[in-house]
């Protein structure tokens, strides 16, 4: 199998070869078609709390980053509950010692994957695990339905673009902060953009709400995390997408959480449905061969892609 490989930011992904890996009695083998490039994916390499946390409980070899792929199933352990040719979405899980998804073929366990109908393309699905369960995580955790209030902080990111449509899904009303270049996009999912380019976001947000949840994937040093939690309803909460250790004594609140978008089966379903319903749309920035692996990370690191970048094995 191929994977794309560096041990740190300094040292560039380079694509090697390594012998296949073995099945588990619930295992399957996927031959991966499309990659969906996420923040994580970099953050990986840069050392810091989720390294350590790689090396404390990953698997040993090569550093292999990526979580999201989709792909069709080539093999099956005779205990997995699918089949040779299923076409399937999914997301590999380190701490179950599985190598990341920048590769040409992944192992997982069943329950990782969801199975697609026809309609719905490998570039569509691999756009969906960790933006898609991190917003379907969020909307549980306000509790939204119909006539909630949910603002959007990072709406033209593939968290918040989901976040939209799925808040929409569900009757309920969304305000989107993003630029002028994005608030066409932003309204064309049904929700009122927010310029954070013309002054002050959150306050040109508050005649919006009270909200019952806001979705905080930018960062409290953008939006400080005082003046989100003033926007909210008495039962509201902020979902902290974004964390860093200067938010962690505000997770005492009851109005502040974090949020881990952690693919499995049943939320990866919910997801697959909202896209054969016609309720999700999934918009890809830019599709890069798995050997330019470095250029998509770098263009992730900028913090300007609208929607996903998607990697080609
Ligand atoms: N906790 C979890 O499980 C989890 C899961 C997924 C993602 N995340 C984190 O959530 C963050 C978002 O990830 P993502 O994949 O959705 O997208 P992303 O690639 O980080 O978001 C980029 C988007 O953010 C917009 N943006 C930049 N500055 C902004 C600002 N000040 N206000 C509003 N929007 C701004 C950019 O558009 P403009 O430049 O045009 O504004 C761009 O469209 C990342 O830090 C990621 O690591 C966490």
């Amino acid at each position: 199998m191929i994977v794309a490989t560096s041990c740190s930011a300094e040292e560039p992904l380079t694509l090697v070869e390594l012998p296949s890996e073995p099945l588990g009695s619930r295992d399957v083998r996927v031959a991966v078609r499309a990659i969906g490039v996420n923040p994580v994916d970099w953050k990986m390499r840069s050392g810091g709390p989720l390294r350590l946390a790689h090396r404390i409980l990953g698997p040993r070899g090569p550093l292999v980053v990526g979580v999201d792929f989709a792909g069709e199933v080539v093999e099956a352990a005779e205990r997995a509950d699918l089949r040779v040719g299923d076409r399937v979405v999914g997301g590999t899980d380190f701490s179950r010692k599985q190598l990341g998804s920048y590769a040409s073929e992944v192992v997982v366990r069943d329950e990782q994957c969801a199975v697609l109908p026809a309609s719905v393309s490998f570039e569509v699905a691999a756009c969906l695990p960790v933006p898609g369960v991190t917003a379907l995580t969020c909307l549980e955790l306000g509790r939204v339905r119909e006539a909630s209030r949910v603002l959007v902080l990072g709406a033209s990111g593939a968290v918040g673009l989901a976040t939209l449509q799925l808040t929409r899904a569900r009757g309920a009303r969304a305000v989107g902060v993003c630029s002028t270049r994005n608030a066409a996009l932003v309204e064309r999912y049904g929700a009122i953009a927010v310029d954070y380019t013309k002054g002050d976001a959150l306050a040109a947000a508050a005649p919006h709400g009270p909200y019952d949840l806001v979705v905080h994937a930018v960062g409290t040093a953008t939006y400080p995390l005082r003046a989100c939690r003033s926007l909210l309803t008495r039962r509201g909460v902020v979902a902290l997408v974004v964390i860093r250790p200067a938010d962690y004594p505000a997770l005492a609140h009851r109005d502040v959480a974090t949020v881990l978008g952690r693919p499995h089966r049943a939320v990866l379903e919910q997801l697959v449905s909202a896209v054969a319903r016609g309720e999700l749309e999934t918009l890809v920035e830019e599709k890069i061969p798995l050997a330019e692996a470095e250029r998509a990370h770098a263009m992730s690191r900028g913090g300007r892609v609208v929607g996903k970048l998607l990697l080609i094995p």
